[in-house]
């Protein structure tokens, strides 16, 4: 499910907050029930479930009117939702890419049955369905990001094309935009990190806590994407990197 014909999605895809009522025709969901078998972890030991749910399951407990929505549960473990936001956020591209909006929800209360599946504590929901309002952006200029410079810095000679891999992580989605991600480029690594909970200004504790690492892992996602399209290849690793006063360090993307 990690595939670079995902790629261009990322320069179009957008939140969408309103949702037509009808519910999507069985094969659509059928079809988004076998990408879910082939979603890629990044973390292969963290146990997780993905469930498919209609809106008599989950309707009113967010404050959007969408017909389906996808919760996931995980294990709880080092790096267990940044693999949460890496394996949501392949989905989140596969339907914008096939037609359908999708809404990450990560400030709602799921009810108390939602609450676990397989015995793993639920996580996070992506609501989707058929938009109505305009599914895709035109132009990336439409997207409210930070610039690269903000967000990335490219030591010694940096890998050709390490700005377009910067570009893929720039536009990533992330709660109430935080955007929380800093890239240290060298040649053949990234060092990636997060902005300290503490330096992030429109997020709400205790949630941001949990949402700051699951918008890591879609950057993370959006990242592997985009090497794949440039056929390189990265492998992440955990590496034993210090944290600066301002961010701290998530992980390494080596690239082959
Ligand atoms: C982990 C996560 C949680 C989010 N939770 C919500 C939410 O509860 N409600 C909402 O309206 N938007 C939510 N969003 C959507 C963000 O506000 C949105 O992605 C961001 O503003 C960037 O806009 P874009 O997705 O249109 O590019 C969430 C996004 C992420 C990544």
């Amino acid at each position: 499910m990690i595939d670079s014909k995902l790629y261009p999605v990322i320069f179009k895809r957008k939140s969408i907050r309103k949702f037509a009522k009808e519910p999507l025709e069985p094969w659509v969901l059928e079809d988004v029930k076998q990408q879910i078998s082939k979603l890629e972890p990044l973390f292969k030991d963290i146990k997780t479930e993905v469930a498919v749910l209609g809106e008599k399951e989950i309707g009113g407990l967010f404050s959007i009117n969408a017909p389906h929505y996808i919760a996931i549960y995980s294990e709880e473990k080092e790096g267990s939702l940044l693999n949460v936001g890496y394996l949501l956020q392949q989905l989140d591209l596969y339907l914008s890419k096939e037609g359908i909006g999708t809404l990450w929800l990560g400030f709602g209360k799921p009810e108390e049955s939602l609450k676990a599946k397989g015995g793993l504590p639920y996580v996070i929901t992506l609501a989707f369905g058929k938009a109505n309002e305009t599914l895709h952006r035109n132009n990336v200029s439409e997207f409210k990001r930070k610039k690269a410079t903000e967000i990335s810095s490219v030591t010694g000679a940096g890998l050709p094309g390490t700005e377009k891999l910067i570009e893929a992580v720039r536009l990533a989605p992330s709660s109430t935009n935080n955007q929380p991600w800093y890239l240290k480029c060298s040649r053949n690594e990234m060092y990636v990190y997060c902005k300290k909970m503490s330096r992030v200004k429109n997020t709400i504790f205790p949630m941001g806590k949990k949402l700051l690492p699951i918008d890591m892992g879609i950057a993370l996602c959006h990242l592997k994407i985009a090497a794949l399209h440039f056929e390189k290849d990265i492998e992440y690793k955990v590496e034993n990197k210090s944290s600066s006063k301002e961010y701290d360090y998530v992980i390494t993307a080596k690239i082959q």
